[in-house]
């Protein structure tokens, strides 16, 4: 019944981190060729290194619609590239942080006295803050990130990559409206949103992303990637899976929705950011094992914050 699925949504996100731990989304090596915003600067020398089979891996997240054991081959059916892959973290020994206690105020906050300041939400096990630490050696970052799912933010923690002086994930829903994040108003550099506005109601969007544009600093970015209108996902679902238009729920309680280009411009600019990039990616997967060919269709976003509104004084943040 959809209230349940609204109410209970991070007790199913709970329970699929709970089965599947970090074994399920794929490591995230295409990051840096198409987001470099969150290594400026950084050579990707190495990434012309690695073999070539592990250059054609599929780039998303996997679904529960794909299944975890699924082996996929890939070819790129638009002209944006996905094409290489950057190294995973290791994982290992526990670190745990706790901010409990904390306090918000501009001058103390976690990474206070970072100069590049990245923020994922919805950041799962954190298979892409883990790259991005790996990654970027500016001494000025800091990496924030969040998911409302515990046992996924107990995974990062205990992560041996996770590095508290570098990183800080926190327990957070980004539709509760009384939640406040640990960072001041335009303090952010960039925010990464990776397969997870797909994941929440369609009518809580809109003041989610308003709520995150807030956060931004004056030029900072927003980069998402998601699902994208008739991918191969949404085309499996069956009738009973429809919550509402284009928004499903899978077997396991989790829920989907599937984006225009059109629908996402209008949930960035609304929320007072420039387009710099909306494009759709079209893939063709083929399962060899099980004889299948699979049509993805994902889109990729980057919209700016403004520097200056139009009236010469820094633009001002849309109300919640
Ligand atoms: C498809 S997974 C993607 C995870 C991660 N971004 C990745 O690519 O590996 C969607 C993630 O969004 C999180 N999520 C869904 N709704 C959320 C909400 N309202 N607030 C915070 N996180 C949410 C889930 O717990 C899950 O970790």
């Amino acid at each position: 019944m959809p209230v349940d699925y609204e109410i209970n949504a991070h007790k199913y996100w709970n329970d699929f981190y709970k089965i599947h731990e970090n074994g399920f989304f794929k490591d995230r090596h295409w990051l840096f060729t198409e987001f470099p915003e969150l290594a400026p600067g950084q050579s990707q020398d190495h990434l012309e290194d690695l073999p070539s089979d592990k250059r054609s891996e599929a780039p998303e997240c996997r679904t529960s619609e794909d299944g975890p054991g699924l082996k996929i081959e890939q070819h790129k059916c638009s002209s944006n590239s996905l094409e290489r892959e950057a190294q995973t973290a290791p994982v290992g020994e526990n670190v745990t942080q706790k901010f409990s206690h904390l306090e918000i105020c501009a001058d103390e906050f976690p990474g206070s006295s970072a100069t590049y300041r990245i923020l994922e939400v919805g950041c799962g096990v954190g298979n892409t803050v883990f790259p991005i630490l790996q990654t970027n050696n500016d001494p000025g970052l800091f990496v924030y990130c969040c998911d409302f799912s515990s046992t996924a933010i107990e995974l990062v923690q205990t992560n041996s990559a996770y590095d508290p002086c570098r990183c800080f994930a926190f327990v957070h829903d980004l539709c509760d409206e009384d939640q406040s994040y640990p960072v001041p108003t335009s303090s952010l550099d960039i925010i990464i949103l990776i397969f997870v506005l797909s994941a929440v109601v369609p009518d809580k969007m809109q003041k989610a992303i308003n709520r995150l544009s807030r956060l931004l600093k004056p030029g900072g970015m927003m980069l998402l990637r998601d699902y994208g209108r008739h991918d191969m996902a949404q085309l499996r679902f069956k009738k009973g899976q429809c919550l509402s238009e284009n928004f499903y729920v899978r077997g396991d309680g989790t829920r989907v929705y599937f984006f225009t280009q059109d629908e996402l411009d209008t949930l960035f600019t609304t929320a007072g950011l420039e387009k710099v990039q909306n494009l759709v990616d079209r893939r063709l997967q083929v399962n060899r094992g099980k004889q299948l060919t699979m049509y993805r269709v994902w889109i990729q976003c980057k919209y700016r914050k403004p520097l200056l509104s139009s009236a010469g004084s820094v633009a001002p943040a849309p109300d919640a």
